[in-house]
């Protein structure tokens, strides 16, 4: 898949934070990516993805073509002319390699179009042969045979017509569903890849946007709008020829028809353009609105803001319907505007060539085939219009498609990987910084070594750091400066399936896939049996709950009476965890949701499970830090304490008062 899609990497200059490698590791299974589980976790990036987006956008340089890199101004209108041309370019090559593999069915479905047309021009002409020779040769002489021949090719033209666009119909549908599937899955594949940094600014509206009304609306272009184009152009272009070829005068006055037509079209197209625009931009924002609502509900309803949600999502649907009430005005002037012009040329094209019979320099089957052909050459131009349409729209949607594909993970695969099957687990950060956005450090400058197989515990006030040192530690982010190492090697050179296998993190929000309780746990190590399961489960302390499910390990967790609570999640991810048994483990705030006995059996396997390897817990429960054989303690990205529990405790430092607070509170 990468291969595909990076070789339109246009070249720019690179602007993602960090250092920038093409990803190129298209085997990397995602599936067994536990660590992933922490970009399941919906609430905390919806939550920051105002600002995170104003920041990235404050951050960024103001170069023209820099504006339009990515996913960065695609909210905007007032493209420059450079901008436009290269958000052209780039829509253009994104379907030119989806158009690449399809070029041998392209070239057969433009031979059956033109056949197919053509077929259906030749019926005029025909009827007017055999109504100026066919007819008086039967009244004459009575000889059938002009007559049958007329007839005979007629119904052969007719039946050879209908063959080749039942053919077609099926060849088009076949190439449109084939470019459909390419991108759905690019899009698919593409955005999985992208870093924890993409989807905490990019919300989940846009990207379900991206994959709903974006493809439906190249599909609506590729499945009737190119037929339509393809088809309509190719039949004015045969009817004219065939008109001039016929009766060159009716064709000026046909001629002359195309005036009107053409500034009528004209304006229909740039008022429509701007329109469609803002029909496609507010539906959009009634789609995002609208996921972020329902992926939301639970904060909605208990924060009661349903009634303002309701205002605002009314005002939403409002301003697209008026966006659609006015392009149904406009429609409603160039319908009608085209029928009287076709209406007019006929009249035109009959009343010249009926003064000619009267003189007789046309025949009458001549007249008759003018006038078919000056009526039925209007036909396709409201088809031409509605092509329009769907094209306008569907070239923003690829606009913003190719958009999304062009970003690169901020966090990419290495080029070339280092290997290292067997970590032993030793985390060295070297002078690391980190910041999420330019303009605010997160984490000033800092060193720190765990050697492997040793258990610290991080604590801190809320916003102190400890989740951003986490990611660090997991790669969801590279560090602003410096180096994270696991046993020496960069974890920005490191192998990423190695990388992931070493290295797991367990967070908050446990998130889990549809599918059973057993499905679940096996994330942890693809493939595990269902004893290894089971042990899991039991060492971390979730079996009794799992045995209670109406189907016990089979139970499918999103159905009713599958649903288990927020600790017993969390309960299912440790034995996820445990079952991929990586020689590093980060645990955030991942037992919170522990009631006070599950949480001392989840100790009791904790300790079992940490023992020769390297953790890292974040807990504000103090008891978790009894296990811990060292403590950190962070204050506003700093690191302002280091030692063992009873060290720590004996002193006067900011962890003995938080010891002595929490022991108080025990009591
Ligand atoms: N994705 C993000 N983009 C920008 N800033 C962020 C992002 N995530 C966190 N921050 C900021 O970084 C700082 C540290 O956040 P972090 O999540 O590491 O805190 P924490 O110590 O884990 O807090 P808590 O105990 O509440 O989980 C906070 O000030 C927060 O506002
Ligand atoms: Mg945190």
């Amino acid at each position: 898949m990468s291969n595909e899609t990076d070789h339109d990497r246009p070249v720019t200059v690179d602007q993602e934070p960090g250092p920038t490698r093409p990803g190129t590791d298209a085997s990397r299974s995602l599936r067994s990516d536990v660590a992933a589980e922490a970009v399941g976790g919906g609430a905390v990036p919806i939550a920051q993805v105002g600002t995170g987006t104003q920041a990235a956008e404050a951050a960024a340089p103001v170069t023209a073509s820099i504006t339009v890199h990515g996913t960065r101004g695609e909210e905007r209108e007032d493209f420059t002319k450079a901008e436009s041309r290269r958000l052209r370019g780039r829509s253009l090559s994104l379907l030119r390699s989806l158009a690449a593999p399809l070029k041998a069915r392209l070239w057969g479905i433009a031979v059956v179009v033109v056949l197919s047309t053509g077929g259906q021009v030749a019926g005029p002409t025909l009827i007017a042969w055999g109504i100026d020779n066919a007819l008086p040769a039967v009244l004459d002489r009575d000889d059938w045979m002009p007559a049958f021949l007329v007839v005979g090719l007629y119904i052969t033209i007719a039946i050879v017509g209908a063959v080749l666009t039942a053919w077609y119909t099926v060849l088009a549908a076949r190439i449109s569903q084939a470019i459909l599937f390419d991108l759905r899955k690019r899009v698919f594949l593409h955005t999985q890849r992208l870093s924890l940094e993409f989807h905490e600014t990019y919300t989940s509206g846009r990207i379900i946007s991206r994959q709903t009304s974006d493809l439906d609306s190249i599909r609506e272009l590729l499945d009737s709008g190119l037929n339509q184009l393809i088809q309509g152009v190719l039949y004015m272009v045969f009817t004219a020829v065939a008109l001039v070829f016929l009766d060159p005068t009716s064709g000026l006055v046909l001629a002359i028809a195309l005036v009107p037509l053409w500034f009528l079209t004209r304006w229909f197209q740039q008022r429509s353009q701007q329109l469609f625009r803002s029909t496609r931009t507010t539906s959009a924002r009634v789609i995002v609105h609208f996921v972020e609502t329902m992926t939301g509900i639970r904060a909605v309803q208990a924060f009661r803001k349903e009634s303002r949600n309701e205002t605002e999502y009314g005002e939403q649907v409002e301003l697209n319907r008026q966006a659609n009430a006015r392009v149904f005005n406009l429609f409603g002037i160039f319908d009608p505007g085209l029928v009287l012009i076709g209406n007019a040329t006929l009249a035109a094209v009959v009343i010249v060539g009926g003064f000619r019979v009267v003189g007789g320099s046309l025949e009458i089957g001549a007249l008759l085939a003018v006038a078919l052909y000056a009526k039925r050459f209007f036909d396709p131009a409201q088809e031409l219009a509605m092509f329009y349409n769907s094209y306008q729209s569907a070239s923003a949607a690829m606009e913003k498609i190719s958009g999304v594909l062009e970003e690169r993970p901020s966090v990419p695969d290495p080029a070339k990987p280092t290997k290292l099957p067997d970590a032993r687990g030793r985390i060295d950060f070297d002078h690391v910084e980190f910041a999420y956005t330019a303009d605010r450090v997160v984490l000033p400058e800092f060193d720190l070594h765990i050697p492997s197989g040793q258990t610290i515990a991080l604590v801190g006030s809320t916003g102190a750091g400890k989740s951003t040192l986490a990611k660090l530690m997991a790669r969801f982010y590279d560090p602003t400066a410096g180096t994270v190492t696991l046993d020496g090697v960069d974890l920005r050179d490191l192998d990423p399936k190695d990388m992931r296998r070493a290295i797991v993190m367990v967070t908050q929000e446990a998130y889990l896939f549809s599918g059973s309780v057993a499905d679940n746990i096996e994330l942890g190590r693809p493939g595990a049996s269902r004893a290894d399961i089971e042990s899991a489960a039991k060492a971390v302390g979730a079996h009794e709950f799992i045995m209670a499910l109406p189907d016990g390990y089979d139970t499918d967790v999103n159905k009713r009476g599958g649903r288990v609570s927020a600790g017993q999640r969390q309960l299912l991810s440790f034995a996820r965890a445990f079952l991929a048994d990586p020689k590093v483990l980060i645990l955030d705030e991942a037992t919170a949701s522990l009631d006070i006995p599950s949480e001392r059996l989840v100790q009791e396997g904790l300790e079992t499970l940490l023992a020769d390897r390297t953790a890292v817990i974040i807990a504000h429960r103090l008891s978790t830090v009894a296990i811990a054989h060292r403590v950190l303690v962070m204050e506003y990205g700093r690191i302002v304490e280091d030692g063992t529990p009873a060290d720590l405790i004996a002193g006067t430092g900011r962890f003995a008062q938080l010891h002595a607070a929490w022991r108080d509170s025990l009591v």
